[in-house]
């Protein structure tokens, strides 16, 4: 299943590509600059070792999976290679896993309040619960459901650019408050990727 053609699947893949690296140019970033988040975080929060080791964990293993998952989707290169895209799939889930409880747990403590906290946990849980049956289905080789939720994942995990391209949007183009774009954001950047994949996997009948 390759969801976009030519131009488009250009740009996906160079979109997952920047994103996917930004996490390891984190530590080059002022991370205390203006618009940086960890200047926006209490000092209780940035001395507390378990969140500092959750977030590397998180945007670190985030990484990881956003670069991996692309290339999974390309059919050709798949067949070819079976035991590469079962390796890289296998980094793909540990990767989800940890980053996605990682993620929970930093949800916990985000920007916005409640409503961008729930936002963020319920892409937490359902990109876990989506790469666990992912998962399952292909060990009990259910290849097209493992197709489905795999789809379902990676425009999960896809919720890291779309994040990126809303919120300089909202606050550039519309002129919001970063703290009220955040928490709409919270969860526009994933239930419409969720619909989108929906859709497709409708539409390609798969
Ligand atoms: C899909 C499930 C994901 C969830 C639930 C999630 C959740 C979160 C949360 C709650 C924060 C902290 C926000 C705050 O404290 O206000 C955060 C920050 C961050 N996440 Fe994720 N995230 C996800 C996916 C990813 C992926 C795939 C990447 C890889 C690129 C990633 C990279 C980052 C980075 C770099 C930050 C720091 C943001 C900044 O510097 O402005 N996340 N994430």
């Amino acid at each position: 299943m390759k969801f976009l053609n030519g131009l488009g699947w250009g740009f996906f893949v160079f979109l997952a590509i920047g994103v996917g690296i930004y996490p390891w140019f984190y530590v080059l970033i002022d991370q205390f600059g203006e618009n940086a988040l960890l200047a926006s975080k209490t000092p209780e929060i940035l001395a507390s070792q378990i969140w500092n080791v959750q977030f590397y964990i998180h945007i670190f293993l985030g990484s990881i999976a956003m670069l991996t998952g692309w290339s999974q989707f390309m059919k050709k290169f798949r067949n070819k290679n079976l035991n590469f895209h079962r390796t890289l799939g296998k980094v793909y889930v540990i990767a989800v896993i940890f980053s996605g409880l990682s993620g929970l747990y930093v949800a916990y403590f985000a920007n916005g309040g409640i409503v961008a906290q729930l936002g963020f946990s319920g892409l937490a849980l359902a990109w876990l619960f989506t790469t666990s049956k992912a998962y399952l289905t292909i060990r009990k080789k259910q290849v097209d459901e493992h197709k489905k939720w795999m789809l379902r994942s990676y425009a999960l995990t896809w919720a890291a650019v779309t994040l990126r391209i809303y919120l300089p949007l909202f606050e550039g183009v519309l002129g919001m408050e970063f703290i009220t774009a955040y928490v709409i954001i919270a969860w526009l950047c994933w239930v419409p990727n969720l619909i989108w994949a929906e859709w497709r996997i409708k539409r390609l009948a798969i």
